[in-house]
């Protein structure tokens, strides 16, 4: 089975052709991704009105260059995928509207994807982990431990009460003058830094819920840095060095929390997964390693490409899909917001879905 699979959630414009075997093996045969970051970068975070405009602009020959590159032509397609949401309004209507008007003239079946099922079904496509499995998702917008315990089946253990840890490390740039997206920026510059020279807060830490909360770490970050402000190259290097270790040790303890509530509420997980573009961290891997070491649990980091966001995820998340006959009609609506678990209930093939 052939699917192609669009994504327009936020500031990436992507396309991608990805096959599914009748046993389930995935295979990405092309993965085109257009990041805007040079249109956002002067406002220091995106600009849903300028991601819209960007996205009208060169989608279709992002999915012509997706089409060329797998060396298909549309005729070879089983199906065509979107993300509907969760996203900026804007993007996710030309995303799916794309997708119907294909679907449409292809006479091919079209799947709505929720963006986090894709990020979560990832794994399945780079190394078939079976379910059930625990996911760590962290990105610019998201921040949850979830069980998924089937296609279309996610239990959410826990989640962020405030920000995301992408979006901690994006406002952690911005405040030090870094450019954006912050978390690498930060990761480079904690490199040269002295991560014990500033006492900064763990939040949640050692709470029985695996919830996390970034909004009072940010807060210190902010009130140090205005101590010793005007600040010298060193003083923003030990000051990333100082939150990116408050963010891992948090994260190690949450994750370690998470997986402990997915034990005794659904058993033993096959693994944990990692999913969104904080993932790219090294300290976070190297944090989520020595976690998953501890307590013997399988540690699943698709490579970063297909961490942030892609099209091959939401084609792979369309293809299990259309395995199971989970099809969408054209009166499928893109949602801003989209919760994971409303999935549950869902019957996909007939889901009129309104925002
Ligand atoms: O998954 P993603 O590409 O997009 C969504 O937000 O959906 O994630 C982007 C987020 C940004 O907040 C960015 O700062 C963060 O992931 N990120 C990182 C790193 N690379 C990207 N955070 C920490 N360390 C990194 N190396
Ligand atoms: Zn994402």
């Amino acid at each position: 089975m052939l699917v192609l699979g669009i994504e327009t959630t936020c500031d990436e414009t992507a396309a991608a052709v990805v096959a599914r075997d009748r046993e389930g093996r995935g295979e990405i045969r092309s993965n085109v991704v257009r990041s805007q970051t040079l249109e956002h970068a002067a406002y220091g975070g995106v600009v849903p009105e300028i991601a819209a405009r960007a996205h009208v602009e060169v989608l279709d020959r992002i999915i012509a260059q997706a089409m060329d590159e797998a060396g298909v032509g549309f005729d070879a397609l089983d199906g065509v995928a979107a993300a509907a949401g969760p996203g900026l309004i804007g993007g996710l209507i030309v995303g799916l509207t794309t997708a119907k008007a294909l679907a449409i003239v292809l006479e091919r079946p079209l799947v709505a994807v929720n963006h986090l099922e894709a990020h979560a079904l990832t794994a399945r496509l780079t190394d078939a982990v079976a379910f059930p499995y625990c996911v760590f998702l962290a990105s610019g917008g998201h921040t949850q431990i979830v069980a998924a315990l089937d296609v279309g089946h996610y239990v959410r253990i826990g989640t962020t009460v405030d920000d995301a840890i992408g979006e901690a490390f994006d406002k952690t740039a911005k405040l030090l003058g870094l450019r954006y997206p912050g978390g690498p920026e930060v990761e480079r510059e904690a490199r040269r830094g002295n991560a014990a020279r500033f006492e900064l807060p763990r939040p949640m830490l050692g709470r029985p819920e695996p919830n996390f909360s970034l909004s009072g770490l940010k807060t210190a970050l902010r009130l140090e840095a205005l101590k010793i402000a005007p600040l010298a190259d060193q003083d923003v290097s030990d000051l990333c060095a100082g939150f990116q270790q408050a963010v891992v040790d948090v994260i190690a303890d949450r994750v370690l929390t998470g997986l402990r509530a997915f034990r005794e509420r659904f058993g033993a997980p096959t693994a944990l997964v990692v999913a969104g573009g904080v993932a790219a961290n090294q300290a976070v891997r190297e944090a989520l390693d020595r976690a998953t070491a501890r307590v013997s649990t399988n540690l699943v980091v698709p490579p970063p490409t297909l961490c942030t966001d892609n099209g091959a995820m939401i084609a792979w998340a369309g293809a299990e899909r259309i395995a199971r006959k989970q099809t969408h009609t054209l009166a499928v609506a893109p949602r801003a917001r989209w919760p994971l678990e409303e999935l549950n209930e869902a019957v996909p093939a007939v889901a009129a879905v309104t925002t």
